[in-house]
């Protein structure tokens, strides 16, 4: 168990550690998003934190970037890492790894054309 002190950091990057998640590399792109971060010496700007399902499982290994909203599809360890990297370099093109994008206090879906829709909420409880 640890208890950071989290004052200064950044950026929260939250790394989907979901079943469906992990079948799809998972905790390769956890350890090389961390290795990414100390590489960098970015321990203090960014956070990490395991998380379970997401409820994207079809875009896994899912990756999710906060203050930005920021939701990616991470399919390997190279995009895990160049999440890290854009940090430091927003030029860094991660547009074709987005799912979500937080804008105007809701998340809008990117590349919807290959990406699964997934199963509305609402219609769920219309049933
Ligand atoms: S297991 Fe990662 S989104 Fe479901």
């Amino acid at each position: 168990m640890t208890t950071w002190n989290l004052t200064g950091t950044q950026k929260h990057v939250l790394i989907c550690n979901g079943s469906s998640c992990m079948r799809k590399e998972g905790e390769e792109i956890t350890l090389a998003i961390r290795d990414e971060i100390k590489t960098l010496e970015l321990d203090q700007q960014i956070h990490t934190s395991r998380t379970r399902c997401n409820g994207r499982c079809k875009d896994a290994c899912v990756v999710v970037v906060y203050p930005e909203g920021n939701w990616y599809s991470a399919t390997s360890t190279e995009v895990g890492r160049s999440i890290i990297k854009s940090h430091l370099d927003p030029t860094i093109e991660l547009d074709h790894s987005l799912i979500y994008s937080f804008k105007n206090e809701e998340l809008l879906a990117a590349n919807t054309e290959k990406r699964f829709k997934g199963v509305s909420k609402v219609e769920l409880k219309e049933v």
